[in-house]
């Protein structure tokens, strides 16, 4: 069992009033509150050790590298990689897939090839991949989603063959909360040869994530999304693949030497990391991580499920709302449409009342196209929220609906 009340302390940003009501904040697949002890990271490192890395030869600058390494470490940990140089720092998960998209499509991809994504992605895991096809003359290839919001993975069996050089599928879907078959679909890319990445933006708040034993090639995370600050991400990549893969952006650190005629490039990771990097917000990514593991993935997937089911059941007992995505395995986000409320007048009229939830397409315009829709209204839960704070959105929910009439 978690304690809530004792969580709810350490997110000082969760007490406060918004328009007069006590804020009720659903709106975690956007990005997650900060715990103190990451917000506390990153005074002390501005107010006590403010100093590049990798090349410092004073103490400030040891200290912050030794923060910024800890974190890949922690990083390593907490994806269960082989080792620490499986870990590159990036700004978020759309770096990160962008990254793989310029690296391993400018060394693997050819015109003929196939690349193929699924029909729940955001744009971060559509985008790179549609300008990659474009420039090789590749063809990129979707899953269809089934009514419920889960993937036809008949199709998918369908769309691989030997032209497929990678798979880029979403762990857990932030517009629908769809959980994807992610290891039967690394099992049967990697029997046709292709290799795959992961969007893990929201699975790794979530779930429990083991790099290892997914055996996924390529995994995205976003720091913010999983209780840390923003503008940091990472990117796992298996070794030995990223080995392979050329530079990324050039500049400082991620070279070995230079000469005017020729340039030779540093080890992995920091071949993909040029340039002076965010280094206060990785140093505090660490404390996020460690606050996350404290707790316990499993409790809180098994708490979050607790709030997802509460949810979803009043919720569904309102007539005039309907939930978008009822796939068998979801994480804590309801996706609301109705025939007579726009979203944005949901949102607005929630915000009235304290309760703060996302509204739109969640950057996943052909899923919303695909559902004959402009956008939803989004609750997403943490293990921050209370079932007292859904009682309150359940009954702001009911009166809006009574209102439409
Ligand atoms: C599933 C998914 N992928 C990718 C992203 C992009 O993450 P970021 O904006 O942190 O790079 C998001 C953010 O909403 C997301 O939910």
């Amino acid at each position: 069992m978690l304690d809530i009340d004792k969580i709810r302390k350490d997110f000082p940003i969760l007490h406060q009033e918004v328009n007069g009501h006590p804020l009720a904040y659903f709106d975690n697949a956007a990005t997650t509150q900060k715990p103190i002890s990451v917000i506390e990271a990153l005074d002390g490192y501005y107010r006590g050790y403010n100093s590049n890395v990798h090349r410092g030869a004073h103490f400030m600058a040891d200290k912050a590298t030794r923060h910024f390494e800890d974190t890949r470490t922690a990083l390593q940990k907490f994806l269960n990689a082989k080792e620490d140089a499986e870990i590159v720092f990036t700004k978020g998960t759309t770096e990160s897939i962008n990254l793989v998209a310029q690296t391993f499509g400018k060394k693997f991809v050819k015109e003929g090839d196939e690349i193929i994504i699924s029909a729940i992605e955001h744009h971060a895991n559509i985008v790179p991949w549609q300008m990659l096809c474009e420039e090789k003359g590749a063809t990129l290839k979707v899953i269809p989603v089934l009514d419920n919001g889960a993937l036809d993975m008949s199709v998918y069996d369908e769309l691989l063959s030997e032209k497929t050089k990678l798979v880029s599928v979403v762990y857990a879907s932030n517009a629908l909360g769809t959980i994807n078959p992610v290891r039967e679909i690394i099992k049967k890319a990697h029997a046709v040869g292709a290799k795959v990445m992961i969007d893990g933006a929201q699975s790794s708040s979530h779930l429990p994530v083991d790099v290892q034993e997914l055996d996924c090639d390529f995994y995205a995370l976003s720091g913010h999304k999983l209780y840390g600050p923003t503008g940091f991400g990472a990117l796992f990549g298996k070794k030995e693949l990223l080995e392979q893969l050329p530079p990324f952006m050039g500049g400082g650190e991620m070279i070995k030497e230079v000469t005017f005629e020729k340039t030779t490039y540093n080890d992995v990771p920091f071949r993909f990391e040029p340039g002076t990097p965010n280094i206060a917000d990785t140093i505090a990514m660490r404390l996020a991580l460690e606050y996350v593991d404290a707790i316990g993935k499993d409790k809180i997937a098994a708490y979050e499920t607790e709030l997802l089911n509460y949810a979803t059941d009043k919720i569904e007992k309102i007539d005039g709302l309907n939930i978008l995505g009822t796939a068998p395995e979801k994480v804590s986000v309801i996706s609301l449409t109705s025939e007579t409320i726009h979203p944005y007048d949901l949102g607005m009229m929630l915000d009235a009342r304290g309760i703060a939830i996302r509204t739109g397409h969640h950057c996943a315009q052909p899923l919303m196209k695909r559902f004959g829709i402009e956008g939803t209204a989004r609750i997403s839960m943490s293990f921050y929220n209370t079932e007292a704070e859904i009682d309150r959105l359940v009954e702001g929910l009911e009166r809006i609906v009574k209102m439409f009439g």
